[in-house]
């Protein structure tokens, strides 16, 4: 027979045991709802997509900190035609690719040359530009071409295209290699004499030297380079994406909204450029 006393400390306990576990439960549970409430409409899914957004005029901040710039245009344009929504989101260089490994960008536009190495790690979109490297040096140097560079001291955006023809040139164990975060901060320490040369893509060297007149640059441009061309990575597999925005690059090529990004950024559109020199021959 159960006492009296017994009983009363088996039900404290159970009460005890009952609270406990309806006070975890309370903290499990999600806060309700209120029921005014309407189901909110599924959102449209916006891609992320990342850029070292120190790359004029392929993508750079504006004074606004807006991220603006030729990929820039080109990959809204082309997004829209393939009626994908798109959100830019500045990422520095090193480690960009690896952001599509881990799922925090959809794509990377960032004048992102297609390499053989590359394409083992991620896919390409189309090509959408033509691009090779240049060498930018003081007024005053005699570097003439790329070869000339070997004695010298070079700087490069780390993990670019042009790191890696610098690599090739110097060797790899080269200390005379100077790597920088930034094409710009490269540059910079060009003209403060701490690199003899800068090798860079050509449209970016370009359009600094152009735009800092004060920093007596020039440029020297070399047949060794090999040509590139710019395309969207994405992730490994990712066919679906990959497929809608080389469907949304082919309509703004078709519909002449590419060359009227490229005649803003570049001059003439490149179908005029090759049209005027056929005409010519
Ligand atoms: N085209 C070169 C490469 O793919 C350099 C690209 C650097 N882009 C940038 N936004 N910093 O290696």
């Amino acid at each position: 027979m159960l006492t009296t006393r017994r009983f009363l400390q088996l039900a404290g306990i159970t009460a005890a045991t009952l609270v406990l576990a309806a006070c975890g439960k309370k903290e499990e549970a999600p806060a309700p709802a209120p029921v005014a409430a309407a189901p909110a409409p599924a959102p449209a899914k916006v891609y992320v997509v990342g850029t070292d957004a120190a790359y004029a005029p392929f993508e750079s901040q504006n004074e606004k900190g807006e991220i603006v710039g030729f990929d820039i245009e080109v990959v809204q344009a082309a997004a829209a035609k393939a009626g994908v929504e798109v959100k830019f989101v500045n990422t520095p260089w090193e480690g960009i690719f690896n952001t599509l490994q881990q799922g925090d960008r959809d794509m990377i536009v960032s004048a992102v040359t297609i390499t053989d190495e590359r394409k083992q790690t991620m896919d390409f979109s189309d090509p959408y530009f033509d691009a090779a490297q240049l060498i930018a040096v003081k007024e005053t140097s005699k570097v003439a071409k790329f070869a000339d560079l070997k004695k010298l001291k070079v700087g490069v955006q780390t993990g670019t295209t042009g790191d890696e023809a610098v690599t090739k040139l110097l060797g790899k164990a080269s200390t005379n290699i100077k790597r920088f975060e930034s094409t710009p901060l490269a540059l910079k320490e060009l003209e403060a004499g701490g690199v003899d040369a800068v090798v860079a893509d050509n449209g970016v060297i370009a359009h600094y030297v152009a735009n800092n007149p004060g920093g007596k640059f020039k440029t020297v441009s070399d047949k060794e380079f090999v040509p590139e061309q710019y395309g969207i990575a994405f992730k490994k597999g990712n066919t679906e994406l990959q497929a809608k925005m080389n469907q949304g690059l082919a309509a703004i090529k078709a519909d002449g909204s590419y060359a009227q990004i490229f005649a803003k950024y570049f001059g003439a559109p490149p179908a005029a450029k090759a049209a005027a020199s056929a005409a010519s021959k």
